[in-house]
């Protein structure tokens, strides 16, 4: 081992992880589309906007809890849905679960999960919610609802902007491939799948009607993953939807898009507070947890760091990300004079001039 696993931060994760992991497992990960302009962006444009600290406002005891979709976290800051956890630590799923639960948030399951939904479930006393894509196979969808409610599943988050497969180069070079989760068919309707068409099984003929199905047929709050706009936003209210996560997918899917936290408050408008406005993409900091919350997010998910945490101890790894991030999110609290998640409104932000 080259480097002594003592990150402070979740870039020293990052960098560890690289060291560990196969070059091809880390371009994976790391990676976007194309060019990859969305994944910096979603980072930098946290710079844009300065924090405005407040001073004698009792910060003695600071509470960093809230409510997504009803159920409390210790924290806002969730684990996003990304498949095949056990790519960074053979524990996968497991490990970032119990990282979750310990932690006291929410961590979302992908489709492509390499661990049982069930098996998953048993593992810890937390909260899990199912992701899925709107499938071409009603019948697949409805057992895997089913599957999640009899799980205990709090919530599915479907996410609508997979529907076509994209470029991505270091893929590309390095001749990656990956295999699906563990819970589809193993000889089901899903394979063969059409060659060149719509990638991780959803379908590119889906439109509002197939999420509207979905609301009616899951017994569940429904999240909808994946919007970039205030007119779909709208849309999402329309189809029934009970959340939405402003999300580029991390710049994975389309590049040469704005960054999550340039259109948030667009949605966040458009919503009409009829919805939680939840976003991912780039969080890194507290403070960029912070600025989120200040912009009219509810609660915040880290994609990337879980595999990072993950390939530098496993469970413990993660548990080390998200304290990391806590301890970051309540320094910003304090000397923004805000003890309380409800207390940080938008006079915590301004616009910063660029230098
Ligand atoms: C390796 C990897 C796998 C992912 N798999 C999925 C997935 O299966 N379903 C999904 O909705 N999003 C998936 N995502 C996207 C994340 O849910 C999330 O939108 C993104 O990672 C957030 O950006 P961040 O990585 O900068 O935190 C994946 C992301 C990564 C990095």
């Amino acid at each position: 081992m080259s480097r002594s696993p003592s990150p402070i931060n979740l870039f020293d994760f990052e960098a560890i992880a690289k060291e560990r992991l196969p070059k091809a497992e880390y371009d994976y990960i790391a990676g976007g589309a194309t060019d990859e302009i969305s994944v910096e962006r979603n980072r930098r444009a946290y710079e844009s906007w300065a924090l405005r600290p407040r001073v004698l406002r009792d910060v003695s005891a600071l509470d960093l809890s809230t409510t997504v979709l009803g159920t409390r976290v210790s924290l806002p800051v969730l684990i996003a849905p990304c498949g095949g956890h056990k790519r960074a630590h053979p524990d996968g799923e497991l490990a970032t679960y119990r990282a979750a639960a310990a932690c006291g948030t929410i961590l979302a399951v992908s489709a492509n999960s390499t661990t049982s939904f069930e098996e998953l479930a048993k593992a810890a006393r937390g909260h899990l919610w199912l992701q899925l894509y709107p499938f071409r196979e009603r019948e697949m969808t409805k057992e895997w609802l089913t599957r999640a409610k009899e799980a205990g599943y709090d919530a599915v988050c479907v996410t609508l902007d997979s529907q076509w497969p994209p470029k991505r180069e270091r893929n590309i070079r390095n001749n990656y491939r990956r295999s699906r989760g563990v819970n589809y068919p193993k000889d089901g309707a899903q394979t063969p799948r059409p060659a060149g068409r719509a990638g991780e099984g959803s379908d590119p003929a889906a439109t509002w009607k197939d999420l509207e199905w979905i609301k009616s047929a899951a017994d569940l709050p429904i999240v909808a993953k994946g919007i970039m706009t205030g007119e779909d936003v709208e849309l999402c209210a329309d189809a029934g939807a009970d959340a939405v996560i402003v999300s580029n997918h991390g710049g994975r899917h389309l590049d040469n898009t704005l960054a999550t936290i340039e259109v948030l408050s667009e949605a966040v408008a458009a919503g009409k507070g009829k919805m939680e406005i939840l976003l991912d993409g780039g969080i890194r900091r507290g403070a960029d947890v912070v600025k989120a919350l200040a912009l009219g997010a509810r609660a915040v998910f880290i994609g990337r760091p879980l595999f990072w945490g993950l390939a530098v101890d496993g469970e413990q790894g993660v548990i080390r990300v998200l304290n990391i991030l806590r301890e970051e999110i309540e320094i910003t609290m304090a000397k923004c004079g805000r003890p309380t998640v409800a207390s940080i409104d938008s006079t915590v932000v301004v616009k910063a001039p660029r230098l």
